[in-house]
């Protein structure tokens, strides 16, 4: 190959890569409506029965990060060891499933942005 022809090459593999890494996942426009349509009604002060039970209140960012009276629920960066997605995928177990009361699962969709924004270190943006 000759110096241009490897040029194009390279900027090639560039845009490839760029077209194919994952959306930047927002918590004001993505998570935070699935936090409201779902959770919000048990995790809010002064009665949500899960505030109530383990003091963790989603209304905002800051209260959602500081978790429950034990600790933090997310480990920005790591969703397998993050409590939330744990709860919301099923991992510890159908009985501790989120939301709780036999609501319905979240979606794929729902679960999959929970889980990138965190592994996108779980920012306030
Ligand atoms: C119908 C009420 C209800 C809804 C809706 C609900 N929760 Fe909960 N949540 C609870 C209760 C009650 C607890 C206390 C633990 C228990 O009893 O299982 C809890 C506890 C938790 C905990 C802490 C668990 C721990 O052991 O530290 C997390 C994290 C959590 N919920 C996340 C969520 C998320 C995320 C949603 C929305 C997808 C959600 N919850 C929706 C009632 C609810």
């Amino acid at each position: 190959m000759n110096m241009c022809s490897r040029l194009v090459y390279i900027i090639f593999i560039m845009l490839l890569n760029a077209c194919a890494t994952e959306p930047t996942v927002s918590y004001q426009f993505d998570v935070n409506p699935i936090l409201k349509d779902n959770c919000l009604q048990c995790h809010v002060p002064p009665n949500g029965v899960g505030y109530l039970r383990t003091g963790l209140n989603m209304r905002s960012y800051e209260t959602l990060m500081h978790g429950t009276i034990y600790g933090p629920v997310i480990v920005p960066g790591d969703s397998r060891r993050s409590i939330l997605n744990k709860l919301v995928e099923g991992r510890a177990g159908s009985y501790m499933r989120m939301p709780h009361d036999k609501k319905d699962p979240l979606t794929e969709e729902e679960i999959k942005t929970l889980k990138l924004w965190v592994d996108q270190h779980a920012k306030n943006n």
